[in-house]
């Protein structure tokens, strides 16, 4: 196995508490991290690490784990750009969108969808993304569900059956109908790809009680429930989480006391993921990642990335908004962005670099991490390291 030592590195964020400084970033100074394979062999001081079969030279600039987006919806074809001028006009965002990138992804080809899945995670890798989620919801029908998840799975293990993203347009006289659907026939063709199940809990998409009928079915199928909740208006969605024991709850805009308490009570297992890429792009108010993080609630940071609400891929960018708008710290916000997504993945392998953890690395054209948000809006990742291999 080849080893490489990446030395001379400003500051390393590790995730890792016990090593560096003892911050929640475990970030060491005058670093170097050595990849043996696909893994991360050895971090500490570059004056001690241990000799490699190559050296490549960080030149005082910083390191940080892979960012881990753990949600996004890249199975779709066509795009909305008619609909957010509309809304940049003056129109609101409704569930009700999603229907134009239905009939587009039904009409494209299996190739059409994978290549348009591999470009934006090409656009997120060269973004220092190493590790992303990725959902059905644009298909609708048993055959339009299985083909979008199978086309994720080919690249990523992280895959999400969300078939209850709204009621499917043939039956808008019959939502029970819809739902015996995405809880029958269609969970049974689309387990075999996924690792989660998901559901838009949400008017205008599927309330309470539907949203419990389908995580609860897809719990007795294997898969492991996240919700979309709360992100239009108060609801239901954050307490069914946490009563599922979801692995997270997603968007949670619109938070009562009682959502943040259950969110911070369960805080080792339910996480809240915020987005703000969809209140960028919706104009929506902000949610209130101070509140959730003051409160003991484990807070993820993630892209969100689809035609309708977010048409962003750029974790950078998510890290700006929360700085600046969610009022979060820099260190806050990159945690989120990283160990913060492994952990609503359920994930001890990513976000962390650390000996043994998987080697996803991006090297910033900075000398800290902080420049992430400091710097809004400029390509500082300079290179990625995916499973030890230099992917960007
Ligand atoms: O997470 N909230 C539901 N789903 C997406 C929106 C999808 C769309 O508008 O196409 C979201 O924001
Ligand atoms: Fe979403």
């Amino acid at each position: 196995m080849t080893t490489t030592a990446i030395t001379n590195i400003a500051g390393l964020v590790t995730n890792d508490p016990a090593l560096g400084d003892g911050s929640p970033l475990g970030l060491i100074e005058n670093a170097a991290v050595v990849i043996d394979g696909e893994t991360v062999a050895w971090v500490g001081p570059a004056a001690k690490a241990p000799a490699a079969d190559t050296v490549f030279d960080a030149a005082g600039r910083a390191v940080i784990p892979g960012f881990v987006d753990s949600h996004s919806h890249l199975v779709f074809a066509g795009d909305r750009t008619a609909e957010f001028n509309a809304r940049m006009s003056g129109r609101s965002y409704s569930a009700g969108g999603i229907r134009t990138t239905v009939a587009a992804t039904r009409a494209a080809t299996d190739a059409e969808l994978e290549a348009n899945l591999l470009r934006h995670l090409d656009e997120a890798r060269r973004q220092g993304t190493t590790t992303f989620e990725t959902k059905s919801g644009y298909g609708l029908t048993v055959a339009d569900e299985a083909r979008a998840l199978r086309i994720a799975a080919a690249h990523t293990e992280e895959v999400t059956y969300l078939g209850a993203h709204i009621v499917s347009p043939d039956y808008a006289e019959d939502p029970a109908g819809y739902v015996d659907l995405v809880t029958g026939e269609m969970l049974t063709a689309c387990a075999p790809y996924a690792r989660w199940v998901d559901v838009f809990c949400e008017k205008g998409a599927f309330d309470g009680d539907q949203a419990r009928a389908i995580l609860t079915a897809g719990a007795a199928a294997g898969l492991i429930p996240r919700v979309h909740a709360n992100q239009l208006s108060y609801g239901p969605g954050v307490q069914l989480a946490v009563e599922l024991e979801a692995a997270s709850a997603d968007h949670c805009t619109h938070l009562t006391d009682a959502d943040v308490d259950a969110l911070a009570q369960a805080a080792d297992t339910t996480v809240a993921t915020l987005l703000p890429g969809a209140e960028f792009s919706t104009r929506a108010q902000w949610p209130d990642a101070r509140r959730l993080i003051d409160a003991g609630a484990t807070v993820a940071l993630s892209t969100d990335c689809n035609p309708g609400s977010s048409y962003t891929s750029s974790m950078p960018f998510c890290i700006a908004l929360a700085v600046r708008d969610m009022r979060m710290t820099p260190d806050e916000a990159l945690w989120s962005a990283t160990a913060g997504g492994a952990r609503a993945l359920r994930r001890s392998d990513v976000g962390t670099v650390t000996p043994g953890a998987r080697a996803d690395l991006a090297l910033l054209d900075a000398p800290s991490h902080v420049h992430l948000a400091y710097r809004p809006g400029v390509p500082l990742v300079s290179a990625v390291w995916q499973r030890g291999v230099r992917a960007v």
